[in-house]
């Protein structure tokens, strides 16, 4: 039978590594991660620098270009990104196609897809220049999408994206502004976004970025490409690991459970259950994301005035799985997810809204893999092998 599970085994010239546990598909200059000293770089630059002093615009720029703007550099950047952040007017009737009860990564990944079609003059993968306008575009417009991804959830008019406004302000106002008033913005609710959003950036060959360069390899369009990294991080594995945790929350408040318990459910294979925002396949010390953002956590439920009942679930979780052998044996530990869907919930943000926050947050990371990718000289489609365990030879059954 196939117990072969997470060994490795090698057949021939096939060597069978499911879930790609120690396969490098790619090198790469952008991000280094060692997981067990918990160490993540972009560029080479620390993670917590980065989230002290960078803004997620240098961020996406450090990633993409692969240095650090210079002040004009990165002022011509924001103009060009911010000046590409209205869509076809077309495009906005395409959210009016979906049901309100749609998830907005699926409207998100529709409308990313979408972007291809109605930006069919530069789809090249080698052209230069094409690369950069549809950089450019994707940058400025994949906030939009998303906003209005939202906003089609409630049911309201879309706004139209200003360009006088930093990006994650102009995201957040088209988000949750309205064409009635002026849009106030909350100055350190734009400020943890953008942290946050630094915190998302890239993290190497992930599901989603790997996904992303596995169907670039195949030379189809950064769109198309960037539109398949936003479905798989949809999954509740990877970046939908951000809902299932507040619903979790919810449903250990709601249903009255202790912390206790529900980690003693959660140790139980037979139940199920898992602890939603904990493991990692490369961190298996901490990781240096959740950290920093924990810090932030308590900050902005505080300043928001939000209730902390489910912080204070997450703390207790936390705590006892630290200190519980079944997680310290694994080596599982609160990963990035674990701490987000409260900040974004204190922030006004439905659950369902939560992954694709993140989405935005990675966008740069996708585009800079892709180009990586692009650049490569020699670059070979991916196609990996595999194990056939099924029937040998046998004769079709003539009557
Ligand atoms: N709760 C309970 N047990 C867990 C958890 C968890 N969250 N995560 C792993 N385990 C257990 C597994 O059951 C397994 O136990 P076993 O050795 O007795 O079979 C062991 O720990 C190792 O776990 P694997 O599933 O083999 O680890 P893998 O590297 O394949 O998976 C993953 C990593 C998917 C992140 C996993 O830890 C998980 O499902 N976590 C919950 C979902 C989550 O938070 N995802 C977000 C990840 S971060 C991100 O993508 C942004």
């Amino acid at each position: 039978g196939y117990g072969i599970g997470k060994l490795m085994a090698t057949t021939g010239n096939t060597t069978l590594d499911p879930g790609y546990t120690n396969t490098a598909s790619c090198v790469s200059k952008i991000t280094f991660i060692d997981g067990d000293k918990g160490i993540l770089r972009y560029r080479g630059y620390p993670i917590e620098q980065l989230a002290e002093h960078a803004t997620f615009g240098e961020v996406a720029y450090l990633l993409i270009y692969g240095e650090l703007p210079t002040e004009q550099e990165m002022s011509t950047f924001q103009d060009k990104v911010l000046g590409a952040a209205m869509l076809d007017e077309r495009m906005r009737d395409l959210f009016r196609c979906f049901p309100r009860k749609s998830h907005p990564m699926s409207v998100l990944a529709s409308g990313v897809n979408a972007l291809a079609a109605f930006n069919s003059g530069h789809l090249s993968v080698t052209d230069e220049e094409q690369i950069e306008t549809a950089t450019i575009r994707l940058l400025g417009q994949f906030p939009t999408l998303a906003a209005y991804a939202y906003k089609s959830s409630l049911g309201e008019p879309f706004l139209y994206p200003k360009k006088n406004m930093g990006y994650v302000a102009n995201f957040l106002r088209l988000s949750f502004g309205s064409p009635l008033e002026e849009y106030e913005l909350d100055e350190a609710v734009a400020r943890a976004f953008d942290t946050l959003f630094v915190l998302h950036a890239d993290h190497e060959q992930n599901c989603s970025t790997s996904t992303v360069r596995l169907v670039g390899s195949a030379e189809a369009n950064i769109y198309a490409s960037v539109a398949a990294g936003v479905n798989a991080l949809s999954g509740p594995l990877h970046g939908g690991a951000n809902q299932a945790v507040l619903e979790m929350l919810g449903q250990i408040r709601d249903q009255g459970l202790d912390a206790k318990s529900f980690v003693s459910k959660v140790k139980d294979k037979e139940s199920g259950v898992k602890l939603m925002g904990f493991g990692h396949r490369v961190y298996k010390n901490f990781d240096p994301r959740a950290v920093i953002i924990k810090k932030h956590a308590d900050e902005i439920l505080t300043s928001t005035g939000k209730d902390n009942a489910l912080l204070e679930i997450a703390k207790d979780l936390e705590e006892i799985a630290l200190n519980d052998e079944y997680f310290k044996e694994r080596k599982l530990y609160p990963n990035v997810d674990f701490y987000t869907g409260l900040i974004y919930e204190a922030m006004g943000f439905p659950s369902s809204y939560f992954t694709a926050l993140f989405a935005l947050g990675r966008l740069p990371g996708w585009i800079a893999q892709w180009r990586e990718q692009m650049a490569e000289p020699g670059r070979k489609i991916g196609r990996p092998r595999q194990v056939y365990i099924g029937e040998t030879e046998r004769d079709y059954p003539v009557k």
